[in-house]
């Protein structure tokens, strides 16, 4: 027997991660010039990077001879004044990944196990399974999560329940009221991750006061990130926020410097950036617009989406449609891991982008661009919440 033959079981049947196609790989694929590519496949911010952000990195580049500071004060000290939380409750993470990662490395373990729901966020299975826990799959309603069947799901051995809000890759999201009630319920021996990756994009009507109820729920943990609207995916900084018994777990597990400098100097910086968020935020909310019209116009269906992207219902053959798309210099990404075969998932992009997307698909559709008039948007400046609309909010 060999030497990976003997590596657990759980770890070799593990699925890779497939992350969106890099535009750098399509066009040495297709040979084609990078220029004319665009990638609306991993929910990027297509403003790019927060300004301020982007200041304080370059000044940081003078210091990467040197370590991180691996207690990530200056961060934490400004998450702490944002957020009206302790920096003892703060958990940095290389991306919001690592954080769920490090929830499932020190609260799961063979025999336990997490509660997700079906076609919830794909790290959830992968870190459980990486640890030797077993996942419960909890099927979708409407999309999105079915909160009482996931409470009743929950075992004497469950330690975790995943709950992404809004979730990727359906974007639905949860009415806070629902959540309150879910963490009303769940036995306080299971710690509830809500994932807030998308926050920011979310109309203030909607929002939850999700960092109040950490008062309330010492088995609550809420991880956000500052890869999407803050613009800093390529860096790798996200956080949780937790009680601080749970967080000093969570802090005891990781690594001493798992946040690098740049990252570190960004962050900060990028939660000062307010007005980048509220360019990104009415970017989003047009372009969100212009897309779902388009497809309106095209007689394609779509889930209604709270995130920075949309997964909509490919009519035929969705490999054939996405490699034409691929052609034609568009990447978006097919979900059929998140047993979604028949939905391609696009990120909102810019207006000349998600344009460029909605031609794309009409002519991988083998639809006559003479029978149907390019997507017109309505009103495009919109900053309307009523323009986002979900299943289950
Ligand atoms: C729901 C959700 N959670 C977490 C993440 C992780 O993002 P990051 O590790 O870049 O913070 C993503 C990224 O796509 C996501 O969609």
């Amino acid at each position: 027997m060999n030497l990976c033959e003997l590596a657990p079981e759980y770890i070799r049947a593990i699925s890779p991660y497939q992350p969106g196609k890099p535009i750098s790989e399509l066009a040495r694929e297709m040979g084609m010039d990078e220029r004319f590519i665009i990638k609306l496949a991993s929910n990027e911010n297509p403003l790019g990077t927060s300004p301020l952000a982007l200041e304080a990195m370059s000044k940081a580049l003078d210091e990467v001879a040197l370590y991180p500071d691996g207690s990530g004060f200056e961060l934490k000290a400004a998450l702490s004044r944002r957020y009206g939380v302790t920096s003892s409750q703060i958990v940095l993470g290389n991306g919001s990944n690592d954080v769920l990662e490090l929830a499932a490395r020190v609260f799961l373990k063979p025999g336990a196990s997490a509660v997700y729901s079906q076609h919830a966020f794909a790290v959830y299975p992968l870190v459980t399974q990486a640890v030797g826990a077993s996942g419960i799959s909890v099927p979708a309603r409407n999309y999105g999560h079915d909160l009482d069947a996931m409470l009743d799901a929950v075992t004497p051995e469950t330690r975790i329940v995943f709950i992404a809000n809004p979730n990727n890759p359906t974007g639905t999201l949860l009415a806070a009221s629902a959540v309150l009630r879910f963490l009303e319920r769940v036995s306080p021996d299971v710690l509830v991750v809500l994932d807030e990756a998308y926050n920011e994009y979310l109309p203030n009507t909607v929002k939850a006061d999700s960092i109040g109820w950490l008062k309330r729920f010492p088995n609550l943990l809420i991880t956000r990130t500052f890869s999407k609207a803050y613009g800093m995916a390529g860096v790798r900084v996200g956080f949780g926020l937790a009680h601080e018994e749970v967080s000093g777990l969570m802090n005891r597990v990781r690594q001493p410097f798992n946040v690098n400098s740049i990252g570190l100097a960004g962050a900060a910086a990028a939660l000062e950036d307010v007005e980048f968020v509220k360019r990104s935020y009415a970017l989003n909310q047009a372009g969100m617009l212009q897309i779902t019209t388009g497809l309106r116009q095209l007689g394609i269906e779509y889930i209604p989406s709270y995130g920075n992207f949309l997964s909509f219902h490919v009519p035929g053959d969705v490999k054939a449609i996405n490699q034409s798309l691929l052609k034609q210099g568009v990447i978006v990404r097919p979900i059929g891991i998140y047993e979604m075969p028949q939905h391609l998932r696009v990120t909102v992009g810019l207006e000349s982008e998600n344009r460029k997307f909605l031609k794309s698909l009409e002519i991988a559709l083998g639809l006559s661009p003479e029978t149907t008039s390019e997507a017109q948007p309505e009103q495009i400046t919109a900053i309307d919440p009523e323009i986002v609309t979900g299943e289950s909010a």
